[in-house]
Parts: structure tokens; sequence; C-alpha cells
């Protein structure tokens, strides 16, 4: 399965810096065959970026929506409207989101439903734990249940999801998981994917790993069986950088 690697730009950049990078972006992904790269820009950029990245290789992702498609949302935005200006993936539960706006598994988990039956977008979900349970060795157990949390309820009739595993304690500070650790946690997330969806989609689905990714580690975290892609934010912010994640294959 060819490789997907998403770049979630956080909210790093104005409406120009953004739209500079995409141009970048366009300039390097030129004529890309080796991997499916996602650009999730700020909301305000999304139709900007989308103009800029109009016949290149690269597709457009959100880094959030609401659980309702339409009404009395203050501040919110529909995954419809996301789908209407032209994003095909929309990241769901990501740390920073929980952690700061208290979003919870119950919320990831109606957003979730929300875009699979009133879109065509690919969903990805967000999971991971942070360095305390990771010190206590519940990790396992504990992406385990947001999993479950997050995929209840839902009758899985194509695998249209999209799993990234970002242990929080590795996002932004440079530490990574051994290959062992991520192999181990990537694993569990099949087994837990497969008794969910059943063995055919559950089988399926890319699981990312993310957190701290540089042109130094994508290699290694590429080559373990279960690891589909990548969710970069530092490392995509530099067009050239992102572009060596990437080009994994030709190193
Ligand atoms: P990072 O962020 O690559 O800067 O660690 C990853 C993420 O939060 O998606």
């Amino acid at each position: 399965m060819q490789k997907l690697i998403i770049a979630n730009w956080k909210m790093n950049l104005g409406l120009a810096e953004s739209r500079a990078l995409a141009a970048e972006y366009k300039k390097q992904f030129a004529g890309w065959v080796n991997t499916q790269i996602v650009a999730c820009p700020s909301e305000f950029a999304l139709t900007t970026v989308a103009k800029e990245l109009k016949g290149s290789k690269v597709s457009l992702g959100a880094q959030n929506c609401f659980w309702e498609s339409k009404g009395a949302f203050t501040g919110e935005t529909s995954a419809t409207a996301l789908q209407e200006i032209g994003c095909q993936y929309i990241l769901l539960g990501h740390s920073e989101r929980r952690e700061y706006l208290g979003e919870s598994c119950r919320q990831v988990n109606l957003k979730l439903k929300n875009v699979l039956s009133a879109t065509r977008i690919m969903p990805v979900v967000c999971v991971g734990e942070n360095a305390k349970v990771r010190k206590a060795g519940k990790h396992l157990a504990f992406v385990d249940g947001q999993l479950k949390r997050a995929l209840t309820g839902i009758k899985w009739r194509e695998a249209r999801l999209v799993i990234a595993y970002e242990p929080i304690w590795a996002i932004g500070t440079g530490l990574v998981p051994s290959t062992q650790d991520a192999a181990e946690m990537h694993l569990a997330i099949r087994s837990r994917l497969i008794k969910l969806m059943g063995a055919d989609l559950g089988r399926q689905v890319p699981i990312l790993y993310g957190g701290s990714v540089s042109p130094a580690n994508s290699t290694g975290f590429l080559k373990i069986v279960e690891v589909g892609g990548l969710l970069v934010g530092g490392a995509s912010l530099e067009a050239a950088k992102f572009n060596k994640i990437a080009n994994f294959k030709q190193k």
C-alpha cells in the first residue's frame, strides 16, 4: 500500500505564510508518485491553500470539524462545508485539541460518525498516551480504550479510516519511541481495528506514526510493518525538509 504522509501545520502560519508554503509544496512535490501527501493548514487558510495546490499532487486536509452538518453552533465548521472547499482528509481528536479544548472521545466519535455519513472525506483519528501513562506501563490499554470509544457504534461497510498514533510525550519534544515500542503499539492498534471492523476492513486501515518525525528518523518508522505513513508537525513547516521525510524510498 502507498504510504500516507500528512503535514499538520497547526496554528503556526498566517495567510500569506500558508500560501507561500503551499506554493513551495507544489514545487517540491511536482510529478510525485511515491507517497500520498496531504497538507493540513489552519481553517482560515483552506481556500487559499486549495487554490495554490490546484493541479498538484498534494491533497488538502482540515485540522478539525464539528459533529453536525448545519445549525446554531457559533464558530464551528461542518465537514460538509470542508468537503465543499476541497478537503479530502480531516484530523479528528488531535491531542492538542483534547488537552487545550477538552475534546473528548465521545466528541471524536460524533465527529467521526458525521464525517462518515455526511461526506466522502477520509477521517484521521488521532490517539496516543502521555508520559505519565507510558511510565506506568498502561499505554497499550489507554490507546485501546481511546480507539474503542472513538469507533463505537459504527457499522463499517468500507475501510474509510486512518488512525494516527501520536504519543503525546513525543510531540514537539524531539523524543521518539524506540522502533520496538512503536511496532508494539501499531500491532496492538491493528488487532483492535480487526476486532472492531472485521479482518478484511481492519487490515486496510493505514496506521500512521506521529511525534517529532524528522528526516533522520522517518525511514526507521516507515520500515515498521504496521506503519502506513506519518503525521508530521514541526518538520512539515519547511517544504524541503518535509520532502526529505516523504522521499524515504530514494534515500
Ligand atoms: P511534531 O507534531 O511533528 O511537531 O512532533 C506532530 C503532531 O502533533 O501532529
